[in-house]
């Protein structure tokens, strides 16, 4: 079950220009939480309370930590930028369902800031691991990465690692799994989804849909599923609920 707390921020550092990272203390979150799995960030926007949901990039069970590394978008994630160590803010988490630790031989596929939420997936699967990172042009958690596995890069503009995308890095080095772990944006993910049904290899994909309540209320986040559920007759999934890691036949994409 989630839990809603007021969280110490321990630090909070830009990284790289608009991307933060911001380890809270959050003893009871980090001591439940799952890779993949997010909290929603309260912001006091015009007087009201908003939720801001941003990935769990790693947890740190023994200190009782949790870190955000999240890309500053709106007023929102401004706000939470300019918070400082010893601050406290309203935290609710963890939420969704998180990857499941599977497979002998996994590919790590990593979009923009879809990244963050692989690294504590990363750190936690206990097995031959290929990590492949894709960015736009500035790259940020990379160096860290190197710890926990193989990493090859993609930067649209060709300044860092392969020029192009994370399926053009996967198909020139003829990487190979029995599982991929991927999140990013929609169009890749989409990509990631065909080459895993290409190649027959089973994939988690967490999708990176905009949220808004972060607690299944809203419908901000559904997605098309490939089945319909029984009772509610949709064949929508909520992002936030039932993901945001769904098995790629799960979905639509
Ligand atoms: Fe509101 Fe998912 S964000 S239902």
């Amino acid at each position: 079950a989630a839990i809603k707390k007021k969280s110490k921020v321990i630090q909070n550092e830009r990284i790289e220009e608009g991307i933060y990272d911001l380890w809270l203390k959050a003893e009871e979150m980090a001591s439940i939480a799952r890779p993949g799995q997010f909290v929603s960030l309260y912001c006091k926007e015009g007087g009201r309370l908003l939720p801001r949901p941003i990935s769990i990039c790693e947890i740190d069970k023994k200190t009782g930590k949790i870190r955000l590394v999240y890309r500053v978008l709106g007023k929102g994630t401004k706000e939470i930028a300019h918070l400082k160590s010893g601050d406290l803010i309203d935290c609710l988490g963890p939420l969704g369902n998180g990857f499941n630790l599977e497979g002998k031989k996994a590919l790590i596929i990593g979009g923009g800031i879809g990244i963050p939420p692989l690294f504590e997936l990363a750190k936690q699967l206990d097995c031959e691991k290929n990590i492949v990172l894709g960015y736009r042009d500035i790259t940020f958690l990379n160096k860290e990465f190197e710890a926990l596995g193989d990493v090859y890069i993609s930067t649209e503009d060709g300044s860092a690692g392969t020029k192009g995308n994370v399926l053009d890095v996967i198909k020139k080095y003829k990487l190979t799994a029995d599982i991929i772990y991927a999140c990013g944006p929609s169009p890749m993910l989409k990509g990631v989804k065909e080459y895993a049904t290409i190649n027959n290899i089973k994939a988690q994909l967490s999708l990176e849909e905009r949220m808004a309540c972060g607690i299944g209320a809203c419908l901000a986040c559904v997605c098309k599923s490939t089945e319909i559920d029984h009772h509610t007759k949709v064949n929508n999934k909520r992002v936030c609920k039932e993901g945001p890691v769904f098995y790629a036949d799960e979905v639509v994409l």
